[in-house]
């Protein structure tokens, strides 16, 4: 099941969406994590499903369910086809991109720049549900430019709610779709949670989640009691450890993952895989350098992963030599100082 229900009701935790981060790769190693907080890919434009070699863009595991795939588009027919060639794959949602406000996105017109064009954006989720029976997803900001977020979110949120829209994940700031770039555009507009809040308020059949600077799973569950979902994006992906939470707070789970060194270990042979497969262990190890963050042997554990992956013909067995560095100071057997602290 797709929206699993947290434990007393039907709300989702994700990891966001991210170019270059949530890889394959990444998933499998956040799958080790928590079984249940649903994981999106990263965008894959709908010419590059159509056209590309899907079975390197879209290829993914079993073990990495619930899992969600991220399109970017505009053109409903492109769309639709890259949706059904998605349900092929096994996907378990499609979700359409129209947060990310990159110059290369606005020149295809598709992304954040869809924020003004609600009615596009209907057309395409209309066509995609049609074609396929998973939930379709949109996820958006709250504005754009000099939109007023009071006005362009009720109406795009109306037009994709009318289109069957399964869930509307809302980045809660707006993009500025000039002379900012992609990293300051998730930074320098101002957060407006109570934005996304309001919406939920008004649209309370409809799934709405927020996303954008949760730092934590208390900032999350303060969230999830005024939204039905939260989705945490760099701060899962910079400091995995607090997916390792997510089971037994937010699922009742107490079987499952095995905790973050078995996550780790369970990495071991997964890297060994794709280097046997001729892939390079430091495709892999570079999404887990965040883990161990605030506990003795953190920084020992980045050098090991950063300087011994990079090596050639390194092997899987970094990962094994970085958790015996950390497990030598001492690291595994004490809480992290807090969480998005540096300590060595
Ligand atoms: C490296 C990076 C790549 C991103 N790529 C995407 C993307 O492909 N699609 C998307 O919808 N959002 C993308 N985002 C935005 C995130 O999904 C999320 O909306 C944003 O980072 C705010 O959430 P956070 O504060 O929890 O990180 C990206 C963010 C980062 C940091």
């Amino acid at each position: 099941m797709y929206y699993k229900p947290l434990k007393d009701n039907k709300k989702t935790l994700a990891v966001a969406p991210m170019m270059d981060w949530t890889d394959r790769h990444c998933r499998y190693f956040h799958r080790g994590l928590t079984r249940h907080a649903l994981l999106y890919t990263e965008m894959v434009t709908a010419d590059a499903v159509i056209h590309g070699d899907r079975a390197r863009l879209l290829g993914f595991g079993e073990d990495e369910h619930p899992l969600a795939l991220q399109l970017g588009g505009s053109d409903p027919q492109k769309l639709t086809e890259a949706a059904r060639i998605g349900a092929d794959f096994g996907y378990d949602e499609i979700n359409l991109n129209v947060g990310c406000p990159s110059d290369r996105v606005q020149s295809g017109t598709f992304g954040a720049c869809l924020m003004l064009q609600p009615q596009q954006v209907a057309a395409c989720l209309a066509a995609m549900k049609s074609a396929v029976s998973l939930p379709v997803t949109v996820k958006c900001r709250i504005g754009v430019d000099d939109q007023d977020p009071e006005v362009a979110l009720d109406n795009f949120a109306d037009a994709v709610v009318d289109a069957g829209a399964d869930a509307i994940w809302v980045h809660a700031r707006k993009a500025w779709l000039h002379g900012l770039s992609p990293k300051d555009n998730r930074s320098v507009p101002p957060l407006d949670y109570g934005r996304v809040y309001r919406l939920k308020q008004r649209l309370p059949d409809q799934f709405v989640g927020i996303n954008g600077g949760i730092a934590s799973l208390d900032e999350a569950e303060a969230h999830l009691a005024r939204a039905d979902g939260a989705m945490i994006g760099r701060a899962a992906y910079q400091n995995p450890e607090i997916l390792a939470d997510i089971d037994r707070r937010f699922y009742d789970e107490t079987a499952g993952t095995a905790g973050i060194v078995g996550a780790v270990e369970r990495m071991i042979p997964y890297a060994e895989d794709i280097c046997r497969n001729g892939g390079r262990a430091a495709a892999v190890t570079r999404h887990m350098i965040g883990l161990f963050q605030g506990r003795p042997g953190a920084r020992r554990w980045r050098q090991i992963l950063t300087v011994e992956s990079a090596r050639p013909g390194a092997g899987a067995e970094v990962i094994a030599t970085a958790l015996q560095a950390v497990e030598a100071a001492g690291g595994l057997a004490v809480s992290p100082a807090s969480e998005g602290s540096q300590a060595a």
